[in-house]
């Protein structure tokens, strides 16, 4: 199983100019890179333009097509060649007050047109001072994959927390994490489907910690947001992966 390495752009940068040169940066330094799987997800508008690395959206509607005016929709992003779409990011459960039955929908919607949905959840921090990350975690994965019994499926745990603040997560506590995520989908989904099913890390994630997440708490992968803007930070991260061999997951 290869690791991956998930750049979340989110609404950056301003120009196609700047994505252009961005994504060709991160492209070219990362040429040799073999054992690790880089995805680049870019707002919506820079996707047609920015090839040769496997895309991603942060979004996506859950109809096809239709009277939605300002939604894009799954279909239109399989048909521009994207392959995997982020879904309940906090940031959109935060400012556009997307719940766990809109991200079903969504998931299911991406699912349908054989997008690789990249599922965020996580907890936020008074729900972490309060012990209930588990009870959060377990909850955004029951509701959010409700009726699903079969997917092809990135699992990001992303303590909200620790979303662009510096303050990222403990290995071990986060080592903890994937073990109940890892149960809670083994309820969900027959043993085949659940070992093509990836966990990663995301959250403050820098060059100097990304390996860890990997080796220590046995990690997928992460999705990276801050640290994938600067490209020589993102490739560093990437290399630090890409020298961890062999690496045996649950
Ligand atoms: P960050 O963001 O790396 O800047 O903390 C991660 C994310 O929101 O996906």
């Amino acid at each position: 199983m290869k690791n991956l390495v998930i750049a979340n752009w989110k609404c950056n940068p301003s120009s196609l100019k700047e994505a252009k040169n961005l994504f060709n940066l991160i492209k070219k330094q990362s040429k040799d890179i073999k054992k690790t799987e880089i995805i680049i997800v870019p707002p919506f508008i820079y996707l047609p333009f920015l090839k040769g690395l496997d895309l991603g959206a942060q979004d996506c509607f859950w109809e096809d097509k239709g009277a939605f005016t300002g939604e894009i929709s799954p279909l239109m992003l399989k048909n521009l060649s994207c392959k995997y779409v982020i879904i309940g990011h906090s940031e959109r459960r935060k400012y556009f007050n997307e719940n766990n039955e809109i991200i079903n929908k969504k998931i299911k919607a991406a699912l349908r047109n054989n997008l690789i949905p990249i599922l965020c959840i996580g907890e936020r921090e008074e729900e972490k001072k309060k012990k209930k990350t588990k009870k959060i975690i377990r909850e955004q994965l029951e509701n959010g994959l409700k009726d699903i019994k079969k997917a092809n499926l990135i699992i990001a745990y992303e303590p909200i927390w620790a979303i662009g603040t510096g303050n990222f997560c403990d290995f071990e506590i986060a080592k903890e994490i994937k073990n109940i995520i890892f149960e809670t989908l083994s309820k969900i989904f027959n043993k085949n489907n659940l070992e093509k099913i990836k966990i990663i890390y995301g959250g403050s994630v820098n060059f100097k910690n990304a390996s860890d997440y990997i080796k220590k708490s046995e990690f997928n992968g992460l999705l990276v947001g801050g640290a994938s803007l600067k490209s020589q930070d993102f490739v560093k991260i990437i290399k630090s992966i890409e020298k961890l061999n062999n690496i045996k997951f649950k």
